[in-house]
């Protein structure tokens, strides 16, 4: 099983992943959570990303292509895998079908999720994440228990620095000029599917599941 997951910021993309990771054993790979680890670490690639990142745009192509290409090779990624937040723009998209074809390999699924843009905003002012094991919560839809505190490992929430209201105004746009042309891309491939986004996790994630099975 070989996915991606498309769809604008605050559709659900790492929500998703995430269980069908639990679900099918198969590695979650997002570009998103690899660049925020790396500015965590402060790394050179992280300080370079950053400057992007805080200003709601994309990473450069050749540095996120780079971080597929050495990722897809792992062990674990023999069997399958998820892509979350992969391809962004069309280049992207054309190396990553060259990279798989040199492997031998297909992209069995593009599954683009369907979200109208004020829940969009919603979902991304109310996000909070847990700074030690990455969980993911919401003011309303899904509360921790405790407040600023996660419910998995006690670690302390925080909001990301790129979900302030202006920058996520300006990752819809980026994403509207960029990444939506994905769409007709995959469609002339032949493989786009699209999920309605709304609606409870659950039920999203059994209509993703019942299209990919
Ligand atoms: P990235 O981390 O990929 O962010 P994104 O695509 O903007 O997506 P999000 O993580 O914000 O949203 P999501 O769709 O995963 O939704 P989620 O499940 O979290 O990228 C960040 C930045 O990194 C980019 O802007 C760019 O700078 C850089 N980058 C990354 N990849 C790149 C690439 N390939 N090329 C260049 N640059 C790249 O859910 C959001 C919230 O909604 C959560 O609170 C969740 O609990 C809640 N929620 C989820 N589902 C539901 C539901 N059904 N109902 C109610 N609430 C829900």
């Amino acid at each position: 099983m070989r996915l991606i997951l498309l769809g604008p910021p605050g559709a659900g993309k790492g929500t998703q992943a995430k269980m069908l990771n639990e679900k099918f054993r198969k590695p979650q790979i997002s570009t998103g959570n690899i660049l925020r680890k790396a500015i965590q670490n402060g790394t050179d690639l992280g300080n370079r990303a950053k400057v992007f990142m805080n200003a709601g745009k994309l990473v450069q192509d050749d540095v996120v292509i780079g971080l597929i290409k050495e990722r897809i090779v792992e062990e674990d990624c023999r069997a399958g895998f998820i892509l979350d937040g992969f391809p962004r723009t069309i280049i992207q998209a054309e190396k990553l079908t060259e990279t798989l074809e040199e492997m031998g390999l297909l992209i069995n699924a593009v599954v683009d999720f369907e979200v109208d843009s004020e829940e969009l905003l919603n979902r991304l002012t109310g996000r909070s994440t847990c700074s030690n094991c990455g969980a993911m919560f919401h003011r309303t839809s899904r509360p921790p228990l405790k407040d600023g505190v996660c419910d998995s490992c006690e670690g302390k929430l925080h909001q990301r620095e790129d979900d302030k209201e202006e920058t996520i105004k300006k990752r819809l746009e980026v994403y509207e000029q960029e990444t939506a042309p994905l769409k007709e891309y995959y469609k002339k491939q032949g493989n786009l599917k699209t999920v309605k986004g709304c609606g409870a996790v659950e039920e999203i994630f059994s209509r993703v599941c019942a299209m990919v099975s």
